[in-house]
């Protein structure tokens, strides 16, 4: 079993295949990560935003595609995949208590370096373990299917950070839709409200901060904790 980050794209399937796209969001997420600690103020929070849009959508289709396929293909995949979605879960966790913090508060920092490292954590574990059984169980062909599955769904998935839905179909998925509209309309009025005249910010932020409110009733939906394990928001000292 070889790491993907030893592996040629010949090897990992192609260009189009689920292990070459993963290493390529890996790859852009590092160097992202590397600039953090030389970036500050504006260009910090931007990054930060950046680096949460990536990783949301990324791991939200592995939770609707790339997970369900590993516990359909190999004996132990329950106890892989619970293992990332646990790292899934803190991330999420820890993005949200980010949100909450003020920009002076000194436990940000902190926040900010625990997230760094069960990034990279998960990174490991997808590279080194989770996607080589992954790829010495199933042929090229299906590497290939799961990549344009993978792909189709990271493209329309949520962009923000929903700590209490599954981590798990049914629920995941169901949350799909109202999530993707509400994150990705807070996406556009955020961005709108940095480049318009100030006095026309203090409108645009409220309709964002409205539909953040109104993802957090929806995410609240008992549809969309189908399919959980409880197991996945404990902490994790007591899931080891
Ligand atoms: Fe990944
Ligand atoms: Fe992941």
């Amino acid at each position: 079993m070889t790491s993907l980050a030893d592996q040629s794209v010949e090897q990992l399937g192609g260009p189009r295949s689920i292990l070459t796209r993963q290493m390529r969001d890996h790859v852009k997420l590092e160097r992202m990560l590397e600039r953090l600690p030389t970036t500050s103020g504006e260009a910090r929070e931007e990054l930060l935003n950046r680096i949460c849009r990536l990783v949301f959508t990324h791991a939200f289709a592995e939770e609707a595609v790339l997970w369900p396929a590993l516990r359909r293909h190999l004996p132990d995949g329950e106890e892989l995949t619970a293992r990332v979605e646990r790292e899934h879960q803190e991330i999420t966790e820890l993005v949200a208590a980010l949100e909450q913090t003020a920009p002076d508060d000194p436990s940000g920092p902190q926040l900010v370096e625990r997230i760094v490292a069960v990034l990279r954590q998960d990174v490991r574990d997808e590279e080194d373990l989770l996607l080589p059984r992954l790829q010495d169980a199933v042929d090229a062909r299906t590497l290939r299917r799961l990549g344009v599955s993978w792909e189709l769904v990271r493209r329309t998935a949520p962009t923000r950070t929903h700590p209490i839905v599954s981590r798990r179909p049914p629920g995941q998925t169901l949350s799909a839709l109202p999530l993707s509209v509400t994150d990705r309309l807070r996406d556009g009025l955020d961005h709108a409200a940095r480049r318009v005249p100030h006095r026309f910010r203090p409108a645009l932020v409220s309709a964002s901060q409205g539909l953040g409110a109104m993802a957090e009733q929806i995410e609240r939906l008992p549809p969309l904790r189908r399919g959980e394990r409880p197991a996945t928001h404990l902490p994790p000292e007591q899931t080891r």
